[in-house]
Order: structure tokens, then sequence, then C-alpha cells
């Protein structure tokens, strides 16, 4: 597959066939994520494959995005947090750098993926999969044959409204820099900070469910 392809073409998709995505594929996908640049080559990423439904259903149990109750195969992804360069999150950066190959490698195999960050509080995840302390979970991602084909949606921007050059543009900025209410973020950023350390009883579950973004594919 040309890289173009993968690269314009692929879409998240969060429902999968019953149809499991073979071992050697997943390692395939796990080498490709290996190949991403990190920080001084440190190269200090972990992988978790969570093979069956049940090991998916404890993390939306705990609070994760409700379309993975459903999943049956993901892989959870681990960076060494103990880095000096915390004003640039290296590791945030080399997990990142990490994961666009792997979702780039699984739609050339012809796997679905989706990048999900919708997780519980990390210690949450720690003890669920016995992390140890100095690895942050970064993603999940979850894998599987795609149900349906995926939307093309067109990007929400051109390079020509996004691209400044030189210096930060203002007047460049405006035609993209929708009003953004930062009281609003700041009391979603705390709701969530308190909501991913609740118990998750039933309550918590249905109203953080009506708020969770829902997507097509
Ligand atoms: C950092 C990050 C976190 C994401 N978290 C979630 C998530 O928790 N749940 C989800 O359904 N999709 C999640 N996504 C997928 C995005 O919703 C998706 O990439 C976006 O809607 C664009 O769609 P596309 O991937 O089909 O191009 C995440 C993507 C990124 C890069």
């Amino acid at each position: 597959m040309e890289l173009d392809e993968a690269v314009f073409c692929r879409r998240s998709v969060r429902v999968y066939t019953e149809q499991k995505v073979p071992e050697d594929v997943i390692e395939s996908i796990i080498n490709a994520g290996m190949c991403a640049p990190t920080a001084c080559n440190k190269q200090q990423v972990r992988f978790i494959y969570l093979d069956g439904n049940e090991h998916l259903l404890k993390l939306y149990r705990a609070g994760a995005a409700t379309f993975i109750k459903e999943c049956k195969q993901a892989i959870l992804v681990l960076y060494d947090n103990r880095i000096d360069n915390i004003e640039y999150s290296d590791h945030i950066q080399s997990a990142s750098a990490v994961i666009q190959n792997m979702l780039l490698k699984a739609y050339s195999e012809g796997v679905g993926t989706c990048w999900v960050c919708n997780l519980p509080a990390k210690t949450k995840v720690r003890s669920l999969y016995h992390i140890p302390k100095y690895y942050d979970p970064i993603a999940l991602i979850t894998l599987g044959y795609p149900k349906n084909a995926a939307k093309q949606i067109p990007r929400k921007y051109r390079v020509s409204d996004v691209l400044h050059y030189n210096i930060f543009d203002m007047r460049q900025e405006e035609k993209v820099c929708a009003f953004v209410n930062e009281s609003k973020i700041l009391l979603k950023r705390h709701l969530r900070r308190v909501y991913q350390r609740l118990p998750k009883i039933k309550l918590f579950t249905r109203i953080a469910d009506k708020f969770e973004k829902k997507f097509d594919n």
C-alpha cells in the first residue's frame, strides 16, 4: 500500500467484526510502532496486548470510553516517565509517534483501530494491569476488522487556514480560532479529574455516558 493511501484514508474504527486479528499481524503492528522516532532514541515504550473482551471490560468498568465494552482486542501503550524534558513532555511525544506508526501499519493490514484517551485515572489503569509507577499509560489502541466501511470526512481546515509563515500571524489565526471559553474548559478539566477518580457506580457512569462524545465510525 502506498504511504499516501494510509495517511489520507485511515479513519478511526470503533465497531469490529467477530474475526480476530491474528497475533503475527498484532506483532507486525507493534514492530511498526517500535520504528518510530523517540526522544534521545530511548525507545522506552512498552505494550500490553489485551486479548479478549474480559480484559477490556475491566477498563470500561473503571470508567473508560463506552464503545470499548464491545471490543475484543486492544493494545495499551505505555512510556517510561523518567524524563528530564518535562517542558516538552518527551514521553508523550515519543509514545504518540509510536501510536501513529501503529495506526498506519494497522490500516495497511486491513485492520481498523481507534486511539483512545478517554480512560480512567492513570493510578487505576496501573493497578488493573500491574504497571509500575515509572510507566505512564499513554493511550489504548482498540483493534479489529472494521464492521462497516469508514466514511471519509473532510478535515475541518485547509493548509492555508492553519499555516503561518515565520511568525504566528494573529490575522491568520482569526480564520480558524473559534471562540474558546476558557472557564468552560477549566470546569470540564476539573469535572473529568474528579470523574476519573470516583468509584464507578452506575449513576455516575450513566451521567458520564450522556456527556461522552459520540462518533459515527
Ligand atoms: C489523543 C487522542 C485521543 C483520542 N481519544 C479518543 C477516545 O477516547 N474515544 C474515541 O472514541 N476516540 C478517540 N480518539 C479518536 C478521535 O476521536 C479521532 O481521531 C477523530 O475524531 C478524527 O477521526 P479520524 O481518526 O477518523 O480521522 C482520540 C484521538 C487522539 C489523537
